[in-house]
């Protein structure tokens, strides 16, 4: 069956007091446009119209940075929920599926529970996603025959009998393409606020002897975000449902109150997750790994049996291959580190490649940046590079090749040698006993002097 997906995202979201508009507020670590978009897309649809206003340049830039095929409309005027999806009307144009609205601001509807809506959508004409509410508050409400949908009356407009319904309206609804924009015409914005309600499409299609119909859902997955403060509600949400997900996928969560997690976090199976490991967008943990306490990582992949942290920091383009040790105050970016290597204490490896078996010792730094450009080092297999050394990229240390401590590498060293770079050591005899005894002199006579 196809689909399109219509993402509602003008509104200003004033409640937010913000420059940002609404919908791009982060939850788990991507904005809220991106978890309603990601969860239309699993629908496989044709096409994906995101509906903007407020804001329009940046939603634009955030749609199409996760979907570049997405088509975003502006409504310079946001003059309600059907004027809104009108907008949609010449990017669907040909298009005789059924279009499912949504809204950037609900970003915790299921892909399952769209699923069910397309199904029903088989059977009616329109279908409209509610859920029981436990407090109604100003949600637009169903009014039922059976389990025929009458009509969904807004709260404003509503009698006090309505008002006292508890089914309400999630916002999400599916209908025909060429049904919804025929029914969307007849809309009229004579209401309490004056706006060209969505809603009514129920009580058109009804007065047209067409059939509605509610697929009901959790009302979690039903929670919009109005104010910083459901913002934070809708984090801690997000973030309890992944853990527990997590847990039941068979990774390890000692504390999972402590951990973070992105939207796309991917954990395999017998994973440690140890206590306050923040997790941001684009990671991947392959199976059997450890991640220990109090590390932070974002676009990076780890493999089979690697240790990272505790307190290690992987940035994006991190890649480790299986084995792979990464210990405390250790920063990597994009960097590839093979089998077997080791980073243990305190280094930067930034735009490297470190071979299978290489041994970095503490406070290496990989010296990338000259204040213009970002230069690649290579550290071959097995390479034992000495602590505290400093490589000036671009540089290639060779297969099996060690550096001495404290070396400043500014030229390539082959396989199997030993570069050392660094003031050679000169001893003077008895020197430090004569330094100590005139610099204890020197000190008495300044104290009889005072
Ligand atoms: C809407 C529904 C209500 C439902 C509630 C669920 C209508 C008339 N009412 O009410 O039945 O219970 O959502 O949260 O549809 N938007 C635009 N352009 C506009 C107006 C809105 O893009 O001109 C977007 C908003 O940014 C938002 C969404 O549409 O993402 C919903 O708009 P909002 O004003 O929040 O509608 P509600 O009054 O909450
Ligand atoms: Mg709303």
């Amino acid at each position: 069956m196809k689909t399109a997906l219509v993402i509602l995202a003008a509104g200003k979201g004033t409640r937010m007091n913000s420059d940002l508009p609404k919908v791009l507020h982060p939850i788990a670590g991507d904005p809220m446009l991106i978890h309603a978009m990601a969860a239309g897309a699993t629908l496989e649809p044709a096409h994906t119209v995101v509906v903007a206003g407020h804001e329009a340049e940046m939603v634009t830039t955030a749609a199409l940075a996760y979907d570049g095929e997405a088509r975003v409309v502006v409504q310079t005027e946001q003059l309600g929920t059907a004027h809104a999806v009108a907008q949609a009307r010449p990017a669907l144009e040909g298009f005789d599926g059924t279009v499912l609205v949504l809204y950037g601001d609900t970003p915790f509807v299921q892909p399952e529970t769209l699923e069910k809506m397309r199904d029903a959508s088989v059977d009616h004409d329109v279908v409209v996603l509610g859920f029981e509410a436990a407090d109604p508050g100003r949600y637009g409400r169903l009014v039922l025959s059976g389990d025929a949908l009458d009509s969904i009356v807004e709260f404003k407009d509503a009698s006090e009998q309505e008002r006292a319904i508890t089914l309400c309206n999630s916002g999400v609804i599916a209908c025909d393409a060429t049904l919804l924009f025929s029914l969307i015409d007849a809309v009229s914005n004579e209401n309490a606020a004056g706006e060209y309600y969505l809603t009514d499409i129920v009580a058109l299609a009804r007065a047209r002897g067409l059939s509605a119909t509610v697929v009901t859902c959790d009302e979690d997955e039903t929670l919009g975000v109005n104010s910083r403060a459901q913002l934070a509600e809708a984090e801690a949400a997000f973030q309890t449902r992944a853990r527990a997900a997590l847990l039941e996928d068979g990774v390890t969560l000692p504390a999972p109150n402590t951990v973070y997690l992105a939207r796309d976090t991917v954990i395999g199976r017998d994973t440690i997750i140890e206590p306050n490991v923040v997790f941001g967008p684009g990671v991947t943990v392959e199976s059997g790994a450890t991640i220990r306490a109090f590390s932070h990582l974002e676009g990076c992949h780890i493999s089979r049996g690697s240790i990272v942290g505790p307190y290690a920091r992987l940035r994006p383009g991190a890649e480790l291959a299986e084995n792979v040790r990464v210990g405390n105050f250790v920063e990597i970016k994009n960097a590839q580190i093979e089998p077997g290597a080791k980073v243990n204490h305190l280094s930067y490896i930034g735009d490297a490649h470190i071979g299978a078996g290489a041994n970095i010792g503490a406070g290496t730094i990989t010296c990338n940046y000259d204040g213009v450009m970002k230069h690649h080092t290579h550290i071959g297999a097995r390479a034992f590079i000495g602590s505290n050394t400093m490589l000036v990229a671009p540089v290639h240390i060779g297969d099996g090749a060690m550096t001495g401590s404290g070396s400043v590498i500014t030229s390539d060293v082959e396989a199997d040698a030993l570069a050392l770079a660094r003031a050679p050591q000169i001893e003077k005899p008895g020197m430090a006993r004569k330094l100590f005894e005139m610099l204890k002199a020197k000190k008495a006579k300044s104290q009889r002097g005072s």
